[in-house]
């Protein structure tokens, strides 16, 4: 997500106006301990703790890794500052669905280039903003599930004076454009279109019931005057990275919650809840979505506990739209990214978690029951153990169980405030985790950390900045850049190769810089050429071969420290090479984010998210209203593709 304010600010441009860092960086000290050179904490460079000032050249580019073997079936791709995609020679795209496209026959043409979609279709027709997505065969039937993260209200609201809502039926457009939808696809002649009328089609958005579970389900602070029970809420929202289960079922992750709310009336004065407020970002104007001024739902002078309903992961089962989905209060409640599981030895379910924020920590959860393929599954998600990342500077880290012993909190308590529990026991502050992605092909698991401009960087007055918690953002083991720009990606393995175990080593497979214009930390890692540049990676999934796609949500003025890298692009990385390639690019202004692939592994889906931020009109053209959409990635030989 890139926008989170109004049309024209990203996160971070509204976070800089109002928290604004000094004019001048210092670049000039970083911690150099990880970077993986071949491999994982192998080849000649695994820097100890205390290792000190990062020189030039280990951090500069070189052309060694490009002379190797390569595991790319393709050559790489220059960068690109157009308005619309590219993809290597030998490649052919095509676009799935747009926002606006019907998912029923009734919905056909419901799209108007010019003014959008009615209130009465809005919640029949593909939602906007794609994320994460997962593709389920149900019995031979390709039914892809998509997040919708947020809405452009410009593009969205194309009527409404700079996009704000004027009426009830307006939030209603944003909100039936935002949730999931599931929908069946197919490849024909012409190739890939959605299934019109499917019995899978189905629309979840911001007021579609929802049910909970886990230890915060039913809890006071979840029990509103429409909820007495707290129990069912309506709605998932900010739905970003995505995950699925090994039985089948989709997860989704909700995000940026806060900005929806905001208030009319007094800010909520109990402390608990005040407290709350504070560490997850719920202000009286809210991000301009307006929400709250049509429906009180979202006025939290109204209905303070209405927010702690938001910020969970969600299961979806997509083979049954008739299914309820499920809001798994066990997994915790903060800005969750996606959801990437993977099974221990003995069979339980873990799934890594990140909460992207600048500051905010990364999380497993570990399943108390084991997994059996067609056995039951009801408490995988509800009970067991969340735990926090705590990264050491001697490349060994341990996940750190959130348990009333070791926070002092009761369980439901450890549920909606899990950024709290973090802080309680000193999980390590991140360059805002993104996506995480598990290796199938080897027990490691990698995490987009996208940026962070605060880190190391001190306030006027002198101070650390810290997270909204209080925690310091100083440079640390796998954060060691200051105001970093870039990005990196750390890694780590399970020490015994046990994804349940406690303990793990860790280095970090790539930090992203730029070598042609910078010296130093800001060259970035030896894995980083001129042939590559990138900055921000976000999202992130490892195929089956186990080559890491990499794609960013990062400055493309290709300008100054980011010359040479262009539009936001999707990379491939080899996890034992280093090496790594661009493959995709984006229209100028786009995010790209969401990869999943087709059941035979020949049709690789990439989302193209906030197309029109910088004026452009892709994928119409010709002045229509800028479209998110998934496009079918294909090799022209129709040769596997992930
Ligand atoms: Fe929705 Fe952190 O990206
Ligand atoms: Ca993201
Ligand atoms: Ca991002």
């Amino acid at each position: 997500m890139k926008d989170v304010d109004t049309n024209r600010l990203s996160a971070d441009e509204w976070d800089e106006l109002n928290f604004p860092r000094p004019e001048v960086q210092e670049f000039d000290r970083v911690v150099e301990r990880a970077i993986s050179r071949r491999g994982f904490l192998g080849g000649v460079l695994a820097f100890g703790s205390g290792a000190a000032v990062m020189g030039t050249s280990f951090l500069k580019g070189t052309a060694a890794m490009a002379q190797q073997t390569s595991r790319f079936a393709f050559e790489a791709l220059a960068p690109q500052i157009d308005n619309t995609i590219h993809v290597p020679a030998g490649y052919n795209w095509n676009v799935l669905v747009r926002w606006g496209d019907p998912l029923f026959s009734d919905a056909v043409g419901a799209f108007d280039p010019r003014n959008g979609v009615s209130v009465e279709m809005s919640d029949r027709v593909f939602g906007e903003n794609t994320d994460g997505m997962e593709l389920f065969n149900i019995g031979g039937r390709e039914i892809l599930v998509v997040n919708s993260e947020y809405t452009n209200r410009e593009v969205n609201l194309p009527h409404a004076a700079e996009g704000v809502p004027g009426s009830l039926d307006d939030v209603r457009i944003l909100q039936h454009f935002q949730g999931v939808s599931v929908l069946e696809i197919a490849e024909g002649p012409d190739g890939w279109s959605v299934v019109l009328d499917s019995p899978y089609n189905r629309r979840i958005h911001h007021n579609s019931p929802m049910t909970f579970d886990g230890p915060a389900a039913g809890h006071p602070l979840m029990q509103t005057e429409a909820d007495p029970t707290g129990m069912s809420s309506l709605g998932t929202m900010n739905n970003c990275g995505s995950g699925r289960t090994p039985w089948g079922t989709y997860l989704t992750c909700e995000e940026n919650f806060n900005g929806y709310f905001g208030a009319t009336g007094d800010m909520p004065a109990d402390e608990v809840v005040a407290a709350g407020y504070t560490r997850y970002g719920i202000g009286a104007d809210g991000w301009g979505y307006d929400y709250h001024k049509w429906d009180a739902r979202w006025d939290v002078s109204q209905n303070p506990n209405e927010p702690h309903r938001a910020g969970w992961v969600v299961e979806i089962d997509p083979a049954n739209p008739d299914a309820t989905p499920v809001k798994h209060t066990a997994l915790g409640r903060f800005k969750h990214e996606n959801a990437a599981y993977a099974i221990a030895p003995d069979g339980r379910l873990v799934v890594y978690m990140g909460d992207d924020e600048r500051g905010e920590f990364m999380y497993r959860w570990l399943s108390r029951d084991i997994y059996v393929p067609g056995g039951d599954t009801s408490t995988l998600l509800s009970e067991g153990t969340l735990s926090v990342a705590v990264f050491e500077d001697d490349l060994t880290g341990r996940w750190v169980p959130l348990t009333p012993e070791t926070t002092g909190m009761d369980p439901a308590m450890i549920a909606i405030f899990t950024r709290m529990a973090g802080s309680a026991v000193g999980a390590t502050t991140m360059d805002r985790p993104e996506w995480i992605a598990v290796n199938p092909t080897a027990t490691e698991a990698y995490c987009c950390l996208t940026n962070n401009s605060r880190r190391g960087v001190l306030t006027d007055a002198g101070t650390v900045r810290t997270n909204a918690g209080g925690d310091a953002m100083t440079v640390n083991g796998p954060n060691p850049r200051e105001a970093n720009n870039f990005g990196q990606i750390v890694r780590w393995r399970p020490d015994g190769g046990d994804h349940g175990a406690d303990g793990f080593s860790w280095d970090l497979y790539v930090m992203a810089g730029n070598p042609s214009v910078l010296e130093g930390p800001g060259a970035g890692s030896e894995n980083i050429n001129a042939g590559n540049l990138f900055n921000s990676p976000d999202g992130m999934m490892i195929d089956t071969s186990g080559l890491i796609w990499i794609q960013t949500d990062g400055d493309d003025s290709n300008e100054g420290d980011f010359e040479g890298m262009g539009n936001n692009q999707m990379l491939a990385g080899d996890p034992v090479s280093g090496e790594i390639r661009r493959f995709l690019t984006g229209p100028n202004g786009c995010e790209v984010t969401g990869l999943t692939w087709s059941s035979d592994r020949r049709t690789m889906f990439v989302g193209i998210q906030h197309p029109g931020d910088n004026g452009g009109d892709w994928p119409d053209h010709g002045g229509s209203l800028a479209r998110s959409a998934i496009v079918a990635v294909k090799r022209d030989d129709n040769g596997l593709v992930g």
